[in-house]
């Protein structure tokens, strides 16, 4: 029999627990597959008497980081405990030690990742994150591998599902962004405090990770443009259903070749298009490459399995690398791109204002449109006779600095209540 590759877990949570019952579940194909058992020799906890979700031995939990760190036997450190310190610190340790780690956790990545890498680069040891990116979906490894061949041009992700959750139900009933919070809350979709979710965080976090594999540059994640979905409306959903659009939040990459653009925002796309039918808690990545052509990843972005999925083949991946001598992918990051100002980014708008129904006022707003080189796609008039009446309007590409600059002219006109959303729109439609 092998000798087994001894594993420190830090965190036994809800992605710990699903590492957990993997590794017990699926025992003998992962032997077969990995070369060598993988066996846990010590679990990292908080709280020594909390009730678990799986069956594990008492004798390996632990509250002193130093049983696991301490450890010659240990191999690899798998880090599911989420926030940046003390996790942060503790992988550094780990990497210093020449211990393989493999981590779930997207903020880490997102803003201590590149440190680390090179820290794991120099220590000649493997730092991998499948599972810090969509949950399930491998697609970390696909960027990093499958795809390597290709110059990627843009991915659009839906890789947040708490906030593809609300907008499915407030698509499908109807109901309001707080109703439907609140229903995603109760499911277990959303935590108490859902801002990481629903501002766009979360979503960022991903984008960065992502970026920085597809593109090969670095930007950090507070660089990145960031509109949560708190301002998207029941309303708004009916009338871009309308025009042969939905709304969603989307993680939007592009390398327009001296820089690249990264945004996460509400995004109207096509009916037709393959992430329009990326609903309730799934996720789905968007990638086009000039050999590959266009690629979709659609799966399930978290829960215990799914997630430990990814985390344990990251471990199998360890595991069959120490069999016959490691060959450590270093960081990805190979290029220094700046960031596009979002002003010169460019894209369809979909606008929506309320106007006092009377001659010339559709005229006015059209100058000002016109004046700041905005042409219009669409225009729909709602309601007649009671005022105020409602404008909607779908705008031809156009860059984000125009736009504002006819927003700012509109929103004077006397004959203008009030501009009430401005979502941007991505996808030609058929
Ligand atoms: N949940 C998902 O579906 C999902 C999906 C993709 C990625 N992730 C990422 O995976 C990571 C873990 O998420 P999770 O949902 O599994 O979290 P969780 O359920 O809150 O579990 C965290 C675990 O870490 C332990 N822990 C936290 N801080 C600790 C500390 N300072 N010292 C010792 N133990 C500590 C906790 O111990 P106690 O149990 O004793 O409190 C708990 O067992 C996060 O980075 C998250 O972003 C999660």
């Amino acid at each position: 029999m092998a000798k087994p590759v001894h594993i420190g877990l830090l965190g036994l949570g809800t992605v710990g627990s699903g590492v957990v019952r993997i590794l017990q579940e699926n025992r003998a194909s992962i032997l077969e597959r990995a070369g060598r058992p993988l066996e846990l020799r010590r679990i990292l906890v908080r709280d020594l008497h909390k009730k678990r979700a799986v069956s594990v031995s008492p004798d390996l939990l632990t509250t002193s980081p130093a049983d696991l760190l301490d450890d010659p036997e240990i191999e690899v450190i798998v880090e599911v405990m989420g926030g940046v310190e003390p996790a942060r610190q503790y992988l550094a340790e780990a990497l210093r030690r020449r211990k393989h780690v493999v981590t779930a956790n997207k903020e880490l990545i997102a803003k201590e990742g590149h440190p680390l890498l090179d820290l794991a680069t120099r220590s000649g040891v493997f730092f991998l994150f499948e599972a810090s990116v969509a949950g399930g979906i491998p697609i970390v490894k696909a960027l990093r591998d499958s795809l390597a061949a290709n110059r990627i041009s843009q991915l659009m992700g839906i890789i947040n599902g708490t906030t593809n959750y609300i907008l499915t139900r407030m698509a499908r009933d109807g109901s309001s962004f707080e109703e439907a919070l609140r229903e995603a809350q109760a499911r277990g979709y959303a935590e108490a405090d859902p801002s990481s979710d629903v501002d766009g965080y979360d979503a960022a976090y991903k984008l960065v990770i992502l970026a920085s594999l597809a593109f090969g540059t670095r930007v950090p994640v507070e660089r990145v443009y960031i509109e949560g979905i708190r301002s998207v409306t029941p309303v708004d959903i009916a009338y871009a259903r309308e025009l042969g659009y939905v709304v969603k939040l989307l993680a939007i990459g592009k390398d327009l070749g001296e820089s690249v653009q990264l945004r996460v925002h509400p995004t109207l796309i096509p009916q037709e298009h393959p992430l329009a039918a990326v609903s309730d808690v799934y996720n789905a990545v968007f990638i086009e490459g000039n050999a590959v052509g266009q690629l979709m990843f659609y799966g399930r972005g978290a829960g215990d399995l799914p997630t430990g999925s990814a985390v344990v083949a990251d471990l199998i991946e360890v595991a069959r690398h120490l069999e016959r001598g490691p060959v450590i992918p270093a960081c990805s990051c190979y290029t220094q791109k700046p960031l596009l100002p979002m002003g010169k980014v460019t894209s369809q708008f979909y606008l929506r204002m309320e106007v006092l129904d009377k001659p010339g006022v559709l005229a006015r707003i059209a100058g000002a449109f016109g004046e700041a080189e905005v042409s219009l796609a669409s225009v729909i008039q709602k309601g007649r006779g009671i005022q105020p009446v409602t404008l909607v309007f779908v705008t031809h590409e156009v860059a984000e600095e125009n736009l504002r600059r006819a927003l700012d002219q509109i929103r004077r006109l006397p004959c203008v209540h009030a501009i009430k959303n401005v979502i941007r729109v991505e996808g030609e439609r058929p």
